[in-house]
């Protein structure tokens, strides 16, 4: 099968194509031939090696990807060939709190990806994908889609009428867009760009920021709410974000710290926001399996900015690496 892996890190230069052993599945596990798989920051983060858990040399790339079972292996009850599944963010945590061990443990980074045409996984590792979605579609779930999910859904569940905050049009602010309408709460969207701002209201914005106009942003998101401050921020711009986002936050916020990354800092007023900061990491599989559950009753539909076919995953990466895009980045057949 053909197969790209991460020969060295540091540059897209290590990414290289290669023909490789067809996977074979051992007792519990199951093949997978990936139809599409999605980018995420991470996977810039690993390629350069600035990702906190290191990336083993000759690794296949990409964690999230969509595909349909092929094989199975001795007793694999879990999933069938013909299952159209995806895989689990962190292979080893199906349920309850997250452990740090547990992050040793990531497709694309310490184990094989998806970025090939099949991939091997552990059984309880693997989702059933909601039905009315592509393959396409169902490969963005896994990190973006479930990372939002459990900040809209974890430690404070959003309420309707309630007001979230989005930060960017990435993967994640658009999932968190997404979901947080479907809870029935309004949602101010901040973005740099003015031609995004557009796509933002498309799914379902009340209203938009546009930071390049005005740098002082948390003071339109205090407008727009009346003076009282959002509930919940869904922090995607990491520290560089984070003073103004908890300077937008009302009385018992809840601010989900999806990013840590970034030059900002927090001074003494910032620390006297009213409200509770949770870091956060992508979700358990149960999460994933609610939200699917949400997705498929809803007929959802996440959003795509582009696609590009697996042999050009490597403009696909450039193209990512830029933040020209909205949404989520696909690389396909
Ligand atoms: N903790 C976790 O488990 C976890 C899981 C998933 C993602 N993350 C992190 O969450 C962040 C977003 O992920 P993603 O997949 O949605 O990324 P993405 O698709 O690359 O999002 C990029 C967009 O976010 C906005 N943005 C980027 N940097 C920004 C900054 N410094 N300040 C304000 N806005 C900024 C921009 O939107 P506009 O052009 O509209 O301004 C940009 O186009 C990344 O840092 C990622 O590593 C963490």
């Amino acid at each position: 099968m053909r197969a790209y892996q991460l020969d060295r890190f540091e540059s897209l230069d290590g990414l290289v194509l290669r023909d490789r052993e067809m996977p074979q599945p051992g007792p519990g596990e199951a093949v997978v031939r990936i139809h599409a798989r999605s980018l995420n920051y991470r996977d810039l983060l690993i390629m350069h090696r600035r990702y906190p858990v290191p990336g083993t040399a000759g690794v296949v790339p990409v964690s999230d990807g969509a595909g349909e079972v092929v094989a199975v292996g001795e007793g694999v009850t879990r999933v069938a060939v013909g299952d159209r599944v995806a895989a689990t963010y962190f292979p080893r945590w199906r349920d309850g709190r997250f452990a740090v061990e547990m992050a040793a443990e990531q497709f694309g980074c310490t184990r094989d990806g998806m970025l090939a045409e099949f991939a091997v996984a552990d059984q309880e590792a693997l989702v059933t994908i909601p039905a009315h979605l592509s393959y396409e579609e169902a490969s963005t779930l896994p990190c973006a889609g479930v990372m939002a999910w459990s900040a809209l859904t974890g430690l404070r569940p959003v309420l309707p009428s309630e007001t979230v905050l989005t930060i960017g049009s990435g993967g994640v602010a658009l999932f968190a867009l997404q979901f947080a309408t479907l809870f029935g709460a309004r949602v101010i969207a901040v973005t740099s760009s003015e031609s995004k701002a557009e796509l933002l209201k498309r799914h379902g914005a009340s209203v938009v920021v546009n930071s390049s106009r005005s740098p002082d942003w948390e003071r339109a998101v205090r407008d727009a709410t009346d003076g009282r401050g959002v509930d919940h921020v869904v922090e995607t711009g990491g520290l560089d974000t984070l003073p103004r986002s908890l300077a937008s936050c009302g009385a018992d916020a809840h601010l989900a710290l999806v990013a840590a990354l970034g030059a900002g800092t927090l001074d003494a007023p910032a620390l006297g926001a009213p409200a509770t900061i949770r870091r956060l990491y992508v979700g358990s599989r149960a999460s994933f399996e609610a939200m699917n559950r949400a997705i498929a009753h809803h007929t959802l539909r996440p959003v795509i900015g582009s696609v590009f076919p697996f042999d050009e995953a490597k403009d696909a990466y450039t193209h990512f690496a830029a933040k020209q895009h909205v949404g989520k980045v696909v690389i396909g057949t």
